[in-house]
């Protein structure tokens, strides 16, 4: 005997991302007027810096509209995106009394936003979760998207889920308590963007970046609206990344890998700057990028206040032994995505826009870093 059980989805995923400023208010008033629906209980998961800066507050404000909720946090920093730190958020709102009448709001940067997404895509098999992204990375990339995960040990965002939220904030005044670094590490993920499908941001990028640094409101804006646009064309045509997603990829087969190796010594972006240079150069050896755009890139990357080398630490054979760690990776064989020139990426066939890479060719180029 056989049972078809017929159980084809319809799904509308669909969300807002609002750019603004002091946008604690706004979110407020969503939840109040019925964004997570009739939920009333909010998990606020933030991390130790950004409790003090802005988490607390968005968890009063939830209070004092009548809502229940919990300010969870975790330590700062990539050493936090665990499984175990996953275990902690889920084990602290069971002891609270949350069941699956709650929604969570992650309030930080991409390590808050990824593992408390995945918390809420997990939480009694799954519930509602809002991003307020903190960080210009957070903003440029990790909290839009629907990506989340946790690292292990043999390196990062293995485990994780596909989970939508249902809005996300992202609130530009909050990069002006940012530390000079993270805005470095921010850029790295919005030169990416340039590099692969905007030409004209990696030109303004080629203009204005210190103006970011700055924090010029015109600036902030312009980058924040373009990495979104970026980014959502390809979402939106490929979610699971079954193809196109993996443009975004770009710099990320050595810059994740370079990210492990390094025990988390380089922040996120600082590792994927590496991983462009890796990426520039090869492609450069192919013929997908001429000598002079190499050279834009690596100069853009500098004047960002991120790396171009791999540090003297690292041990290169190490990492180009990690590389084998990407998603990418198909029948034990190494595939990277390419820019072609500024702006635009390298197809390789039908829906595929990964090239695979011998070890050797790879090797040579980080040997030379
Ligand atoms: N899901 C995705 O699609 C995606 C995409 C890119 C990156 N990521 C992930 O994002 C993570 C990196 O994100 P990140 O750089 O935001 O890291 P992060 O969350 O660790 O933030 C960086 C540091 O800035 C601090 N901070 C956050 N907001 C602040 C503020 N406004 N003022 C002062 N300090 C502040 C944090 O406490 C932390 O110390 C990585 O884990 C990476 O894998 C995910």
């Amino acid at each position: 005997m056989k049972f078809n059980c017929e159980l084809k989805r319809i799904v509308d995923d669909s969300y807002d991302i609002e750019i603004g400023r002091r946008l604690q208010k706004t979110l407020a008033e969503d939840l109040k007027n019925g964004l997570v629906g009739k939920i009333k209980k909010f998990a606020v998961v933030t991390d130790s810096v950004v409790a003090e800066l802005y988490g607390r507050e968005i968890y009063e404000m939830l209070l004092d509209e009548g809502f229940k909720a919990d300010l969870i946090v975790i330590p700062e920093g990539e050493k936090s995106k665990t499984r175990e730190m996953k275990e902690f958020v889920e084990d602290t709102m069971l002891e609270k009394g949350y069941r699956r009448d709650c929604a969570v709001v992650a309030v930080g940067g991409g390590v808050v936003t990824d593992l408390a997404g995945f918390v809420a895509g997990t939480f009694g098999r799954g519930v509602p979760f809002v991003n307020y992204a903190t960080t210009l990375l957070a903003a440029a990339d990790a909290s839009v998207g629907g990506k989340t995960a946790v690292d292990t040990p043999l390196a990062t965002n293995l485990i994780g889920l596909f989970n939508q939220p249902k809005k996300v904030y992202l609130d530009i005044d909050t990069w002006k308590t940012l530390p000079k670094e993270q805005i470095s590490s921010g850029l790295a993920e919005t030169i990416k963007h340039g590099c692969l499908g905007d030409a004209e941001l990696f030109e303004y990028l080629e203009k204005n970046v210190e103006k970011i640094f700055e924090g010029d409101t015109e600036a902030c804006e312009y980058i924040a609206e373009r990495n979104c646009s970026v980014k959502y064309k390809v979402v939106m045509k490929d979610e699971r990344e079954s193809g196109l997603r993996e443009i975004l990829n770009l710099g990320h087969t050595v810059g994740r890998a370079v990210e492990t190796v390094s025990d988390y010594r380089l922040y996120h972006g600082e590792a994927v700057a590496i991983g462009m240079v890796a990426q520039a150069r090869l492609g450069q050896k192919y013929g997908f990028i001429s000598e002079e755009n190499v050279k834009r890139v690596e100069s853009l990357i500098a004047r960002a206040g991120l790396p171009t080398a791999v540090p003297d630490y690292i041990n290169k054979a190490e990492l180009v032994k990690k590389l084998y760690t990407d998603k990418k990776v198909r029948d034990g064989k190494l595939r990277f995505v390419f820019q072609k020139e500024i702006g635009d990426v390298m197809q390789f066939g039908d829906n595929n826009y990964a090239k695979e890479i011998a070890e050797e060719e790879i090797a040579e180029i980080i040997a030379g870093m």
